[in-house]
């Protein structure tokens, strides 16, 4: 084991040292380099097989590793969830169609640290519905974010997405959850995007976790299909997700997979 470094607190969460911070930036860089590379690709007539191709390539031209390919069976450098596809989707043969709205997650191994980010992309025109879902659930991400500093818990940070999103109207997925990582891909704890403020783990200067938000214009039930990785929404309602990696500093938290390009948030004209 060469993730034995640093401490655990009573919940199970690593606290990283000082020196971590440019493992994650490095490896969380290299994912949101990614994320951007295949924006120009993203419109109507290509497949979600082509699109992940082209990440597979970017990874391996980079010389990193994909944390996703072999992870308990999944075979692909991404994670592509189109329209009512919640998260997980696989790529393959599907042909994004003018309005389609995607989700692109990928994660790479980068010395060992893992980066993992996902944004939004739109295939041709992005209609009003859709467009209000993908402002509503990147605002969510981002206040979860804004929650963060030693002191608070993970309830204000579940509390935060979750009053944000309901009083747009929309509903906050409960069946996925963000996780710990760092030197592994998922670690303690589940990071809930709803929740009590004041409620959960206390965060800690050194913690390293994802938040990564999943909103339905529907309701917020999931379930999985016979591929046993889609998860798409039960009522077949538009769905939407946003992923940082992140560590907690002294005074808040760095955000480890902030876009090179400055297009995390609109990946599109
Ligand atoms: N990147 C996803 C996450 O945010 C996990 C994908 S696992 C896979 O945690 F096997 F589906 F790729
Ligand atoms: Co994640
Ligand atoms: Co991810």
């Amino acid at each position: 084991m060469n993730d034995l470094r640093g401490r655990i607190t009573k919940d199970g969460i690593r606290i990283y040292e000082d020196a971590d911070f440019a493992g994650m930036r490095a490896a969380g860089q290299v994912a949101a380099e990614i994320l951007d590379a295949v924006i120009p690709l993203v419109k109507p007539g290509v497949t979600t097989a082509e699109l992940d191709a082209f990440i597979t390539e970017e990874v391996h031209r980079r010389g990193v590793i994909s944390a996703t390919i072999g992870y308990k069976g999944y075979k692909h450098a991404s994670c592509i969830s189109v329209n009512h596809v919640v998260c997980h989707g696989i790529p393959g043969t599907k042909v994004l169609a003018d309005g389609d709205i995607l989700n692109i997650d990928v994660t790479v191994i980068v010395d060992g640290w893992y980066g993992d980010t996902s944004r939004m992309y739109v295939a041709g025109q992005l209609g009003r519905k859709a467009e209000r879902l993908i402002e509503v659930t990147h605002e969510g991400l981002m206040r979860g974010i804004a929650a963060v500093k030693p002191g608070n818990t993970f309830g204000d940070i579940g509390n935060a997405i979750q009053s944000y999103v309901e009083s747009n109207r929309m509903s906050v997925v409960r069946d996925f959850c963000g996780h710990g990582l760092g030197l592994v891909f998922h670690a303690p704890p589940n990071v809930l995007h709803y929740g009590r403020a004041g409620s959960g783990p206390v965060l800690e200067e050194g913690m390293f976790f994802t938040i990564e938000p999943m909103v339905n214009l529907g309701r917020p039930e999931t379930k999985v299909l016979a591929d046993d990785w889609t998860a798409v929404t039960r009522d077949k309602s538009l769905s939407a997700q946003y992923e940082h990696s992140i560590g907690v500093t002294a005074t808040g938290c760095e955000i480890f997979t902030a876009s090179p390009a400055d297009k995390f948030f609109r990946t599109w004209a």
